[in-house]
């Protein structure tokens, strides 16, 4: 087998064979093929598409490059989410603590933010003593007590998707439906997780901007969970517009302590109880209340148990920013529009985000907003209040801002949170 073949079979719109695809996964992984032999083959893969039964062997091949993790009996059935990426999207910090206070375990590996969308580890990084490192055996004891577990995939889990990603980041190939499925799909089922549900973003701040693209992803990341044991459901849910109020590190861990005490935004609330029942259905827990977890406290007591249990703790103050400045609306108006990618990128320059894989990012920076899609404003009412240590980051992340509120002289139509469901 040679490299070469292989790209010149994809470049002329070939479908590869079985052990085309073993080859070159395995060999790239091992060093065998060069980064620009693996480039072409990428970009071919990004222009001619992939056929079902191709992308489950490239998934199969690349969840074979290391270890997949035997969670075993933990007493409670497994169960995972996983959300595309989005502007404020912190949902997986209330929504543990729900899950497993209905009686599942969910054992979440994450990763970074990167760009313009938040990573989930670097918010709860954001809480004194915290640590992401969890061994596999501390893994398994956390399922069964408290039930949620938040922890870095280690290096063993689909080492091929780790090179491959990185790759595509730098060759202009991450936008291919093929390779994100399975790029996605194969570190999930890595991780060994008996059951789980992806959250899809559509829109500005998502990776997919039009709800026919996300449900092809979706169904193709469903249909690859399904094909290797593991229950899977999509949700497509809205990202023109930022989850809740606030996009950054410690703003939005706080804004998730709101939600498990019972407050918080509408729009996190519904999501966060939407995805618990998903959760749980696949669970086989159609019967438990998530309603009712975060009304009686338990939900936030496991929430607490979840953030010790990795050294956190759960009433340290949250890193504050050194800096604010406030964005006034310069007219009266409706706001049709608060668009989640400006939002974002103003946040990303603020410091809470990182361009490159080795930044470090700013606890307390990032974006809260005062109003949301849909408010009437007046002249000089705040909008928005941003959060650095950086002062000389605000004229970038202002620049960014203000044009994502959009004005009108009439309010805009409402738009549904959840757009579908696949299954
Ligand atoms: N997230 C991933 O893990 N992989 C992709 O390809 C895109 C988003």
């Amino acid at each position: 087998m040679d490299a070469i073949t292989v790209i010149r079979a994809k470049r002329d719109g070939g479908a590869l064979t079985d052990e085309q695809i073993d080859w070159v996964v395995d060999a790239y992984t091992g060093g065998a093929v060069a980064d620009e032999q693996m480039s072409a083959l990428l970009m071919a893969i990004l222009l001619n598409g992939m056929t079902g039964r191709e992308i489950a062997r490239w998934t199969r091949a690349m969840i074979a490059s290391g270890e997949r993790l035997e969670l075993g009996e933990v007493g409670r059935p497994t169960v995972d989410k996983h959300s595309t990426g989005g502007v404020g999207d912190k949902i997986t910090l209330p929504l543990g603590p729900v899950v497993a206070a209905c009686g599942a375990a969910v054992p979440q590996l994450s990763g970074r933010g990167l760009g313009h969308t938040g990573g989930t580890l670097d918010k709860l990084e954001a809480i004194p003593g915290w640590s992401p490192r969890v061994p596999t055996e501390r893994m398994r004891e956390l399922l069964r007590e408290p039930g949620a577990v938040v922890a870095a995939a280690g290096e063993g889990l689909a080492p091929a998707d780790r090179r491959l990603y990185a790759l595509r980041d730098v060759t202009g190939t991450v936008e291919s439906i093929p390779l994100i499925a399975s790029s996605i799909m194969s570190k999930k089922i890595a991780e060994g997780t008996g059951a789980l549900v992806l959250d899809v973003k559509v829109g500005s701040g998502a990776f997919m901007k039009d709800a026919a693209s996300a449900r092809e992803l979706a169904e193709t990341m469903v249909a690859l969970g399904e094909a290797h044991g593991v229950r899977t459901r999509a949700l497509l849910t809205e990202m023109s517009t930022p989850l809740g109020l606030t996009a950054g590190n410690a703003l939005e861990v706080r804004e998730s302590v709101e939600v498990l005490a019972g407050g918080g935004p509408a729009d996190v609330v519904a999501l966060t109880l939407e995805l618990a029942r998903e959760m749980l259905a696949l669970a086989g827990l159609a019967d438990a209340d998530p309603e009712a977890a975060l009304k009686s406290g338990a939900a936030m007591d496991a929430w607490r148990r979840m953030i010790a249990a990795q050294g956190g703790d759960p009433d340290a103050e949250l890193p504050v920013a050194r800096e604010t400045e406030v964005l006034r609306a310069d007219r009266d108006g409706c706001l049709a529009e608060v668009d989640a990618y400006g939002v974002g990128v103003a946040a990303w320059r603020l410091g809470a985000g990182r361009a490159r894989k080795e930044d470090s990012v700013q606890a307390g920076a990032g974006i809260e907003l005062a109003v949301t899609r849909g408010a009437r404003v007046t002249a000089g009412q705040p909008l928005a209040t941003l959060h650095t240590d950086t002062p000389e980051a605000f004229e970038d992340a202002l620049a960014a801002l203000r044009p994502a509120f959009t004005l009108s002289a009439t309010p805009p139509p409402d738009r549904p949170l959840i757009i579908d469901r696949i299954t």
